[in-house]
């Protein structure tokens, strides 16, 4: 295949991910995108993070096996266990994701961030080597949250269950004096909107995922290839029921096409 027309991989526990692969679309409209959902094994919030790393060497292998050119890890969590290994032994680019302590430490006006995370993310030592080099001076409260990834898995993003969850989560930051909340988990990108109007007026909101996309933008022109020369397409994959998967992920992005079996091994 043409190298600059070869796909991009990005995965993620389920269709969480599928907020970064929106990202990526919107600025790269054609680039062509390969993405897996391991819907069978969601959450990863519940699996200790060698299982998580285990399943993201096989997702990555089948990835590069479809000639995936860089690979997205469109999850915090499975980049907390195995970005890495990835790094280490892959030959192409793999672009990862963390909670974004960094830039919420620079906006924080009273000097209080939240962050909502996966507790897998929250206990790694990747958060804590985050919190070592960027939360001095700032105090960071941690909320994990596997009922919004649930909600999400089910495309339940509105509605009196999904706002009492919300508030559940959000409120008793925002109470301890939070004024930014880090959506450290790429499932809850999908209720941004609800978070920020339950959080309320002069709350900041930090999605990933945007900066995510720039951040494969600059590793493919590093690569020197043309980032413009495929055909736009996204083809789904999911360990999972694919006709759950296409329909969740068809309310989340309605334009996607319906989602293939994972291949087992
Ligand atoms: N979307 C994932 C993350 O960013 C993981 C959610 C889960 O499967 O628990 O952390």
């Amino acid at each position: 295949m043409d190298p600059m027309e070869r796909p991009v991989g990005i995965f993620d526990s389920g269709v969480g991910g599928l907020s970064v692969a929106r990202a990526i679309r919107r600025l790269m409209p054609q680039l062509d995108l390969i993405y897996v959902g391991d819907s069978g094994h969601v959450p990863y919030g519940g699996h200790d993070l060698a299982f998580i790393s285990g399943r993201a060497r096989l997702i990555v292998d089948f990835l590069v096996g479809r000639d995936a050119r860089a690979i997205v890890i469109a999850c915090n969590t499975a980049t907390a266990a195995a970005a890495s290994d990835l790094r280490r032994t892959l030959s192409i680019p793999v672009v990862a994701m963390e909670p974004a302590v960094k830039p919420a430490a620079a906006a924080t006006r009273t000097g209080i961030v939240g962050v909502l995370a996966t507790a897998g993310t929250l206990a790694s030592a990747r958060f804590a080597g985050l919190l070592d080099r960027f939360g001095e001076g700032i105090s960071v409260l941690t909320e994990p949250c596997p009922d919004l990834v649930t909600l999400v898995e089910q495309g339940e993003l509105e509605g009196p269950e999904t706002t009492r969850r919300i508030a559940a989560h959000v409120r008793p930051l925002v109470d301890a004096g939070a004024d930014t909340l880090i959506l450290g988990c790429t499932h809850f990108s999908f209720l941004r909107l609800s978070i920020e109007r339950e959080a309320g007026p002069g709350i900041a909101v930090i999605d990933t995922g945007p900066a995510v996309a720039r951040q494969l933008m600059r590793v493919l022109a590093r690569d020197a290839a043309d980032r413009s020369a495929g055909s736009g397409r996204v083809d789904i994959f999911t360990s999972g029921d694919t006709s759950a998967f296409s329909a969740t992920s068809r309310r989340l992005w309605p334009e996607l096409p319906p989602a293939s079996q994972l291949p087992e091994d």
